[in-house]
């Protein structure tokens, strides 16, 4: 959907944070019955991070993201208006956000969670640029973080190869309209296919008086087939769409980074788009899939490396859960 605002939008910083932990796929082949050699030729997966310690949970990760972020603009953190926290494994049901908020000292910022899974950090790019289109807020602060590790199952081989945790962060500010740098954005939910990749709540039990059934999570579950197959078919289309509706052709784009969920995804995809491989951005191979955090992630790591010049055309896409997929296309502005 192509932009009206009057007022523009551009990302100033990004920041990311990784546990220490560091699981590569022998020690995975310890736990379950594959190989190294499996998981790199299916997924391009060599190594992920998993969150330990007792009292550490996803807001830890994301707050450290964000005060990286902050701290590369030196921006008090006061100056924040909103924070939007993408994350699918929040230590509150209630929400994590606010946590952060108050972990990094943004106390005047409203902050609420984002579910999408591993389209989370799109949606949040999407949702913090209307606040900032509209002229409602100045600076805000979208955070992609996950720890998948806590909801994988890690007897089953089939995902407990894919999964990282991580967390990455950008802080958009309003500009003026001829710098805005969020072009444009396409997103797409699929309901009727929720049950492809979920992580369920399952009844257990009754309350008798009032016919109340009390349950638990479930482990991550994934028809990995399924999800394959709408990833490849479905990511182009939104992308095409978007570009279309910005007179923008694939040829023009200077880098395709989407969601890290498998290597061989995102080959197919910058293969039916006629992109060639060397502008996809990607880090799978050391962080796995890290859901809400793997874009940002991805992102941080490509600016920290120089790879991203001024005016470079950024075409970001999420897939995942839901099923939701959407992409947003971004100008990079110094
Ligand atoms: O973030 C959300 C988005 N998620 C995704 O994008 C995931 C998309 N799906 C995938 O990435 C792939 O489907 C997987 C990597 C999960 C699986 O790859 P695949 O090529 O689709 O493998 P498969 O499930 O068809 O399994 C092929 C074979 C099976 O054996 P048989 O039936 O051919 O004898 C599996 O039992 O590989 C076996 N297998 C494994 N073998 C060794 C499945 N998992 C493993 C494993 N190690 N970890």
């Amino acid at each position: 959907m192509k932009s009206l605002n009057t007022q523009g939008a551009r990302i100033l910083a990004t920041g990311s944070a990784v546990p220490e932990l560091c699981v590569n796929n022998f020690k995975i082949s310890e736990m379950v019955e594959t190989s190294d050699d499996w998981i790199v030729t299916r997924t391009g997966i060599k190594e992920r991070r998993v969150l330990t310690g007792i009292n550490k949970s996803v807001v830890d990760l994301a707050s450290l993201a964000s005060i990286r972020a902050l701290n590369k603009i030196s921006m008090d953190p006061l100056e924040i208006d909103l924070i939007i926290l993408a994350t699918s494994s929040p230590n509150d049901l209630f929400g994590s956000a606010s946590q952060v908020q108050a972990k990094i000292g943004a106390n005047k910022a409203v902050a609420f969670d984002l579910t999408a899974a591993c389209s989370g950090f799109v949606l949040g790019i999407v949702t913090g640029a209307q606040f900032i289109q509209n002229g409602s807020y100045k600076n805000i602060l979208v955070i992609g973080a996950d720890v998948l590790s806590k909801w994988t199952d890690w007897s089953d081989r089939s995902t407990c190869i894919l999964f990282g945790d991580g967390a990455g962060a950008v802080i958009i500010q309003s500009c003026s309209i001829e710098k805005n740098g969020i072009l444009g954005f396409q997103l797409n939910t699929d309901g009727e296919k929720s049950d492809q990749l979920s992580i369920p709540y399952r009844n257990k039990e009754k309350n008798q008086t009032i016919s109340i059934c009390k349950g638990e999570f479930d482990f991550i579950q994934m028809n990995g087939k399924e999800v394959y197959k709408f990833a490849v078919s479905k990511v182009p289309l939104s992308i095409l769409t978007c570009l279309h509706s910005l007179c923008i052709s694939p040829k023009d784009i200077s880098w395709l980074l989407l969601h890290q969920a498998n290597e061989r995804i995102l080959y197919a995809v910058a293969e039916r788009l006629s992109i060639h491989s060397s502008k996809l951005i990607s880090n799978l191979h050391k962080y796995g899939n890290t859901s809400a955090a793997s874009i940002p992630l991805a992102l941080d790591e490509a600016l920290k490396n120089k790879r991203i010049k001024d005016n470079d055309l950024i075409v970001i896409s999420g897939f995942g859960a839901g099923l939701t997929w959407g992409t947003v296309v971004i100008k990079w502005k110094c």
